[in-house]
């Protein structure tokens, strides 16, 4: 049986299967404790958690927020835009400084990719990455396998691809890894010039394509992603309107896909960009799901990182 060791959970890069394997049984478990008319077990009672998010945040913040409550966990939520962060102090100070006031585990969103790595460095207690630039969201990729293997029961031999910005996702990177170490077949498929060629060091368990036709023939599951228009996808398609019409996930796309296709979306939906909304609300869709599920695999991954120095 496979025995949590690590202090920080900072990529599915660097876990093994059989680690993935633990969190997703040990949210299992957790899952019920939302069901119950009182929520909480006392796991982390007498631990710390102060969750640090540097970018904006709606299902990853209050996920984690009510994950450490249902474990009985004491919560620090910082305000970055009113922390000592603006007068000049760095990471490893900031971090250094909550250790001080006796934090247990670090929650971090931060638009460097890295930075959970750096404070991971700094502090002796568990970083969780919740976000970090282009680099990894491993809560969001571990819930997304959470909800496939729900639907599934196994990841081996799952045809899953995942459609959109690829470039700048760190939920595609997340995804990636994950769904490969447990033998999923992964496609990726964007517009040419979003869709990185570096993803070599995934094969042969991945196709990359800007073929949508052929990234949904076969898919018993697709992750759709957001096109960032906002940002850096701006300069790859001439509009949004123009990238619906080509890669949209919409009614008429699905018609020619598996019956059983689930359909995946971390958030937040961009409506009639890069999926429509009869797809998002409709039958196939599990993106309520996926939120839900959130909670119990931030749950474990809390209190598996607690376990270590337990
Ligand atoms: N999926 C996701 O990370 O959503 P938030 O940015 O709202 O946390």
């Amino acid at each position: 049986m496979t025995k949590w060791t690590k202090k920080d959970l900072l990529g599915l890069e660097y876990l093994s299967a059989e680690e993935i394997e633990l969190i997703l049984d040990t949210a299992a478990s957790f899952k019920e404790v939302s069901t119950r008319d009182i929520k909480k077990v006392p796991a982390l009672r007498g631990k710390t958690a102060a969750n640090l998010f540097y970018e904006p945040s709606t299902r990853t913040r209050v996920s984690f927020e009510i994950a450490e409550k249902r474990l009985s966990c004491d919560v620090v939520n910082m305000d970055m835009k009113a922390s000592s962060v603006l007068k000049g102090e760095t990471l490893a100070d900031t971090g250094r400084n909550l250790e001080a006031l006796k934090i247990d585990i670090f929650i971090m969103r931060h638009n460097m990719a890295g930075a959970p790595n750096v404070l991971a460095r700094f502090v002796g207690g568990s970083v969780i990455n919740a976000g970090d630039g282009k680099h990894e969201h491993p809560t969001q990729g571990l819930l997304d396998i959470y909800t496939l293997r729900e639907k599934f029961g196994s990841l081996k031999g799952l045809n899953v691809s995942i459609i959109g910005d690829i470039a700048h996702s760190r939920v595609a990177r997340s995804n990636l890894w994950g769904l490969t170490k447990l033998g999923a077949n992964v496609t990726l498929c964007a517009p040419e010039i979003i869709l990185p060629s570096d993803f070599k060091e995934f094969a042969p368990h991945v196709k990359i394509t800007s073929d949508i036709d052929a990234a949904l023939k076969d898919a018993h599951a697709i992750n759709v992603l957001r096109m960032q228009f906002e940002r850096d996808a701006a300069g790859a398609f001439p509009s949004p309107s123009e990238y619906y019409k080509e890669y949209g996930i919409t009614k008429e796309r699905l018609k020619k896909c598996r019956k059983d296709i689930v359909v995946m979306h971390p958030g937040p939906i961009n409506r009639g960009i890069e999926i429509s909304s009869d797809v998002a609300d409709g039958p196939n869709s599990v993106i309520i799901e996926q939120v839900t599920n959130g909670i119990a695999v931030r749950m474990a991954v809390l209190y598996l990182v607690t376990l270590r120095s337990k």
